[in-house]
Parts: C-alpha cells; sequence; structure tokens
C-alpha cells in the first residue's frame, strides 16, 4: 500500500509518517510539502532508520508520482495569525486546501484511492473533499475526533490508574467546542466504567474539560500536537492497509444514522479498505443524541459562512 502524506514537511505530517515507519504496515511512504526543502530533509531522516525497522520505500514526491497513491493523508494547513479569527483561519485554510484538492485532481488518483483529511477544519474539509473530488464520498476519510478520542482514554487511564489501551470511551460530533463525551457506553476491559470506583459525574466533568482543553495545552506548551495525533493518523491508515473493519470515530458525510445528514462529522464509522464501510447508530443517553444534533448543526452554520463568502 503507497500512501502520500500532503504536508509532510510539518509537524503533524513527518509524525505520522514516523509513526508509519514504525510499524511497517504500509509499503511506500511519500512526503509530499510546498517546501521541499523540508520534504526531502524528512523523507531523508525517516530513510536514514529504514533498515532498523521496516522494509518500505521512503521518498520526497510531488503530484505526478503521488497520482497511483493508495491512499492521500493531507496534513497541510495554516496556523492562527496574532488576533486573527476563527473564521479568517478558517477561511485561508479552505483556500489552500481547495489548491490542493485541484493539484490531486489534475494529476488524477486511482479510482479506489482513499483521501484522508487531517488539516483543520477537519470536518468541514472533509465536505469540500467530498464535494469537490470525482470520488464516492465513503473514501472520504477525516480524522476527526480520533485525537480528542485517544486523549479522552488516556486520561481517563492516567486519573483512574488503569491500563490506557483497556479504556474505550468515544468523543463524537465535531473536531472542536462542539465535540461530545459518549459515557453511556464507556468500558474497561468489557466492564462499564460506571461501575468503577471513583467513577461520578464531577471525575467526568473534569476529564472531559481536560479533553477539550488539550490541543490548546500542547499549543501553548509546544506550540502544536504532533506525537498522539500521528499514532492516530496510523491507526486510521492500518485500518485501510489491513481492511480491518474497524470501528473508528472518524469523520464522513452523513447519510440518515442519529438523523443526520448532509455534514460531515465523527459517529462510529466502520473503516476498511474501500474507506467508510458503515456508520453505526449505537444507543445513545438523550443528552448524547441531542448534543450530538447541535454539534451538526453547528457545523452547518460554520459551512454556510465559509460557503458564502
Ligand atoms: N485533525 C486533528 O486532530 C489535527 C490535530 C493536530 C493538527 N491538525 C492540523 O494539521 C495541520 C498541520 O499542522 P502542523 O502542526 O503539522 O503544521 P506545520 O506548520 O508544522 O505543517 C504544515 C505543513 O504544510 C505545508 N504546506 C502549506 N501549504 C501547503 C500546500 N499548499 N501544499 C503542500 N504543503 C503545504 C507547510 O509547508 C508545512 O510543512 C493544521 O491544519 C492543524 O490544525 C489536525
Amino acid at each position: 500500500m503507497k500512501v502520500t502524506i500532503i504536508g509532510g514537511g510539518g509537524r503533524v505530517g513527518s509524525n505520522a509518517a514516523f509513526a508509519l515507519q514504525c510499524a511497517g504496515v504500509v509499503s511506500e511512504i511519500q512526503i509530499l510539502d510546498a517546501n521541499e526543502a523540508m520534504a526531502e530533509g524528512e523523507a531523508l531522516d525517516l530513510l536514514h532508520g529504514a533498515s532498523t525497522i521496516a522494509d518500505q520505500r521512503i521518498y520526497a514526491g510531488d503530484y505526478d508520482r503521488a497520482k497511483d497513491s493508495d491512499m492521500f493523508i493531507i496534513t497541510a494547513g495554516l496556523r492562527r495569525k496574532p488576533d486573527e479569527s476563527r473564521l479568517d483561519l478558517i477561511n485561508r485554510n479552505v483556500s489552500l486546501f481547495s489548491q490542493i484538492l485541484e493539484s490531486i485532481k489534475t494529476a488524477g488518483t486511482r479510482s479506489d484511492a482513499i483521501i484522508f483529511v487531517v488539516s483543520n477544519p477537519v470536518d468541514i474539509l472533509t465536505q469540500l473533499a467530498v464535494s469537490y473530488l470525482d470520488l464516492p464520498w465513503n473514501q472520504v476519510i477525516g480524522l476527526g475526533t480520533m485525537l480528542d478520542t485517544a486523549r479522552f482514554r488516556s486520561m481517563i487511564a492516567d486519573e483512574l490508574k488503569l491500563a490506557p489501551t483497556q479504556v474505550k470511551a468515544l468523543i463524537l460530533g465535531e473536531h472542536g467546542d462542539s465535540m461530545i463525551p459518549v459515557w453511556s457506553s464507556a468500558t474497561v476491559n468489557g466492564m462499564s466504567m460506571g461501575k468503577l470506583p471513583g467513577f461520578s459525574p464531577s471525575f467526568q466533568n473534569q476529564i472531559f474539560e481536560k479533553t477539550k482543553g488539550s490541543g490548546a495545552e500542547v499549543i501553548r506548551r509546544k506550540g502544536g500536537a504532533g506525537w498522539a495525533v500521528g499514532l492516530t493518523i496510523a491507526e486510521v491508515t492500518h485500518a485501510v492497509a489491513l481492511d480491518k473493519q474497524q470501528l473508528l470515530p472518524v469523520s464522513s458525510l452523513q447519510q440518515g444514522k442519529f438523523g443526520l445528514r448532509n455534514i460531515c462529522l465523527s459517529v462510529p464509522t466502520v473503516v476498511g479498505r474501500k474507506g467508510v464501510l458503515d456508520q453505526v447508530e449505537i444507543e445513545l443517553w438523550p443528552k448524547e443524541l441531542q448534543g450530538l444534533q447541535a454539534s451538526a448543526r453547528a457545523l452547518k452554520a460554520t459551512l454556510s459562512k465559509v460557503v458564502s463568502k
């Protein structure tokens, strides 16, 4: 399986490339970036480690060399300028993203290519990719709340002093302010989380607020997220590469489950080589369902402002 990381010279793209290298599942990793020197530098640095970890082809490329990729991972993006509004940043990223989609389309893709959007605002850009590219909607996936979910689980485990990989709990909806925690189905190694000692409404509030603020905290401390997001990008990439049929909180165009349509956001989604295989409607607490629907409305409001600009 060949993956091309557009924006691979940046922090998120290069950290994702390293996670893909350490796992050794994909056969080819192409790094593409507007900053060609950075793309070449990152590809070279990764290549130097190839002999110690996995037999993969790793190189810096371009759109022409990318056209036979099984998967395009788009991590190219702009950071917020001082005093810039959220919407202005969104519009600058939308314009940059549109140029990338144009370049992908002009060079061409395989008919079964998967487009995997990571750049923010991820749900809005995923929707843009669905409408702009001539690919079926189910071949376009956004990272959605994968990172929020990973942070949520890791912090629950840290607080309850449990093994992180045994904690299962989801964040759904927008990757942003209106995301919602799903406590109703949270488990630890198959046991309901609500039955554990130490679990209480104040614990729930504290962990969710910490999760919601953790992106900003990482930006404040080190400039931007990298390692954890790289791991979640690798998890989705491997679900596609190995046709795992893995249930993941990724963003995709909603088809009616939970009463949601015509908007990209995260619900439990089965992912395999053909992209989105199914969106799964699980029973939620009424306040969780209302939160998910409110998240869709918030995204639609943003989308209407972006499109009308
Ligand atoms: N979805 C998520 O959970 C999540 C998490 C973290 C970061 N992100 C997003 O990922 C994006 C990248 O963040 P980062 O910290 O790596 O930023 P960064 O500035 O380190 O890297 C961005 C890279 O994109 C490249 N680039 C810019 N315009 C390009 C173009 N037209 N074509 C190709 N490459 C181009 C830049 O040269 C740079 O190397 C941002 O949009 C950020 O918000 C998403």
